[in-house]
């Protein structure tokens, strides 16, 4: 593989909090926090509500350790109160709207006041900067533009920067190539399975995406794994870097990983409190044990959240390339759990191992089917164009079954069979 430049950030470039002594930002965030519990308390009745009925009052949040004693906050809450029963400040405040797709029933509609979407830029320009993007910059985002969090979150958050934005949305695989190759784009922004789409586009026009002008990507929207990231260095000959986020929470840039260290995601805690919860009795796990994330926001202004249910599976790791704690990479949503015999599976740990396979490309989907009583599952994955073994599939199958232990099927199909996602892919089509 190429040498790929050092791009670790100046200290001094820095916000300062991002380095701060654990004990500065702690008195911070209590004080936040206590501000954010607080405007929930006075301006939201859910929270007023849901507070009283468990007896906890903003005042006797002395601690951040008190925090646990605030009730969890769920989708379903949001949609309960949708379209705007969680906003906590008057409409003629709110600059902005964003909403989530929704794939079942009503979307979730989040608000942002000006200093909401002004301190959502800060964090994704902090953010870039930690992923190794710079001011002056020209940076190419292929998240979608509109309701979805992802481009303006990123658009936002590089001006902030002082980049150049060249605002291409997604879609229209082969004009993103061509504008790559002619506005020569130091960054790209972009959910990782699009830009494979954007990588198999390069070399079908005859091009090798390493001699493109791009040193970095900022990779999120969706789970994917280390096998991926090598996966996208090695082709594209660029730093894949990972960003997460979540509409509910404020978009891209909750946290961020660093071009230097690329060992998870350090949280912007200044703005966003995490806690890592056993996602079956609710309980606080202590750092370092998997569990469900749940994030409270600290400063947000137009809806704030309190202890706001990601259902995303990670851990909490102490500060490396910054003081702020780290999540561990994303493997799955407990909503994508796929339970197969009794055996629970994720996408990305089949993603892992059929990137061991040589011959198989990163692009599949998990077929499930319960064709007699039994739930079945099928990996149906492309073969590389330089074409797979015969017994490519067999080998898949064995190396899930000693890893997951689990028996599955898999079809190896031609290269350019499967559908490809132009944003976040669909890693699962259940038939059942
Ligand atoms: O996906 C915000 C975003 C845009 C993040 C662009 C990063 C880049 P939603 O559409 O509300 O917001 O979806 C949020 O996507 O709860 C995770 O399940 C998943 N997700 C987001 N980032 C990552 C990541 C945006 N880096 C949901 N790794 C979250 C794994 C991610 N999953």
């Amino acid at each position: 593989m190429r040498q790929l430049p050092d791009l670790t950030p100046d200290p001094a470039d820095l916000d300062p909090v991002e380095l701060a002594d654990r004990e500065v930002l702690a008195a911070l965030q209590l004080e936040r926090l206590r501000w954010s519990l607080q405007h929930s308390y006075d301006n939201v009745p859910h929270y007023r509500r849901a507070f009283d009925e468990v007896g906890a009052s903003p005042e006797d949040c002395r601690a951040l350790a008190d925090l646990r004693h605030f009730p969890l906050t769920t989708k379903a809450d949001l949609r309960e109160n949708y379209p705007y029963g969680m906003f906590a400040v008057p409409h003629d405040q709110v600059r902005r709207l964003h909403a989530s797709s929704g794939t079942t029933g009503r979307p979730t509609v989040v608000g942002y006041t000006a200093d909401d979407v002004s301190m959502w830029a800060d964090v994704v320009a902090r953010s870039l900067r930690a992923a190794g993007v710079r001011p002056g910059w020209r940076v190419h985002i292929a998240y979608g533009y509109g309701l979805f969090t992802g481009g303006l979150g990123a658009h936002y958050g590089a001006e902030r920067l002082g980049c150049t934005v060249i605002p291409v949305s997604g879609g229209m695989t082969e004009r993103q190539v061509q504008l790559i190759t002619d506005f020569e784009p130091d960054a790209i922004l972009v959910t990782p399975s699009y830009m494979l789409a954007l990588l198999d586009e390069f070399e079908r026009q005859g091009l090798d995406p390493r001699d493109s002008s791009l040193k970095v990507g900022v990779f999120g929207a969706e789970p994917w794994t280390e096998d991926m990231r090598q996966e996208v260095e090695v082709r594209a000959g660029l730093h894949a870097v990972d960003i997460y986020g979540l509409s509910e929470v404020i978009g891209p840039g909750v946290a961020s990983e660093c071009v230097e260290t690329k060992d998870g995601l350090h949280v912007w805690e200044d703005h966003f409190y995490p806690e890592v919860i056993d996602p079956e009795t609710g309980d606080v796990l202590p750092d370092g044990e998997y569990g469900e994330l749940v994030l409270t926001s600290l400063t947000k202004q137009a809806m704030p959240v309190v202890r706001y249910r990601t259902r995303d599976l990670t851990r909490l790791l102490p500060g490396t390339a910054r003081s702020m704690r780290r999540i561990e990479k994303i493997t799955g949503r407990s909503d994508d759990m796929i339970i197969l015999r009794g055996v629970n599976l994720f996408p990305s740990q089949v993603e892992e191992l059929l990137l061991r396979v040589e011959g198989l490309s990163p692009h599949y989907v998990l077929v499930l089917t319960r064709p007699r009583r039994l739930d079945e599952l099928m990996v149906r994955v492309e073969a590389r164009p330089e074409g797979a073994d015969p017994d490519a599939g067999q080998r898949l199958c064995a190396l899930v079954k000693h890893a997951i232990g689990v028996t599955v099927d898999c079809e190896v199909v031609p290269p350019g069979t499967l559908d490809r996602s132009q944003g976040k892919a669909q890693r699962v089509l259940d038939l059942r």
